[in-house]
């Protein structure tokens, strides 16, 4: 029997990265954090200064890339030997990893990295198509969301509390951009998957999304 999935996708700044660490800790099952899976390309494809439309070029780059998780919840990550985690954060990274993910044929060329997360006792699979296209099967899935003005406070909150520069405003038209591409594009769009329960996170915090997770898996 394969190992037991709980898909939990959503747009950027949901929350998704916090509750699904937690709820795997919790579980004491894998994590897979797949949006670093592609930002960790997109770093690579910005240092080989690949064009973001070269498909054939990046698909090469997904094939032979090195990448190992230090910890199982991507606390530290490397890319073909060199540590990559405090690149994985920046905004540039996150939106050329939006952009390399309209690519169907690079999509594809990241499932078999993806797949071999599912392992026993079970998965927390976090990112934009776990419960569509990824992990169709997965015996749990939960479509995780919020506004996109509650997104960009958080955001701008998480980078002001790293020391990081921030402008709310900027941060506001980055997400409404990157929730337009991922949701536009044709390959594996960002969309509810028929059976995953919806959470609006807007007005909740974060102890209560987790207790809900854990209450609809327990059911
Ligand atoms: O979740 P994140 O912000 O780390 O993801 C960065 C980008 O990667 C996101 O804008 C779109 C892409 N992505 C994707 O297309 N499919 C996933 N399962 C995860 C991320």
């Amino acid at each position: 029997m394969l190992p037991p999935v709980l898909a939990i996708d959503g747009p950027s700044g949901a929350g998704k990265g916090t509750v699904s660490r937690l709820v795997a800790k919790k579980l004491g099952w894998h994590y897979l954090d797949s949006g670093s899976i592609y930002r960790a390309l997109a770093i690579a494809v910005l240092q080989k200064a690949i064009d973001v439309a070269d498909e054939a070029g990046i698909v090469e780059i997904a094939r032979t890339m090195e990448l190992a998780f230090a910890c199982a919840d991507g606390l530290a990550v490397t890319l073909d030997g060199n540590d990559i985690t405090h690149q994985l954060s920046l905004e540039t990274t996150g939106n050329t990893a939006s952009m390399i993910a309209v690519l169907p044929a690079v999509r594809a060329a990241l499932l078999e990295k993806q797949h071999s997360f599912r392992r026993m006792p079970g998965l927390v699979a976090d990112g934009r198509d776990m419960g569509t296209v990824v992990f169709p099967d997965a015996p749990h899935k939960i479509f995780l969301t919020a506004s996109a003005e509650k997104r960009a406070e958080r955001r701008y909150k998480q980078l002001i509390e790293k020391g990081v520069d921030a402008n709310l405003s900027r941060l506001l038209l980055d997400i409404q951009e990157r929730d337009r591409r991922d949701s536009e594009r044709a390959a594996a769009p960002l969309l509810m998957a028929a059976d995953a329960v919806f959470l609006d996170t807007s007005e909740m915090p974060v102890e209560s999304v987790i207790a809900e997770v854990l209450r609809l898996i327990n059911k």
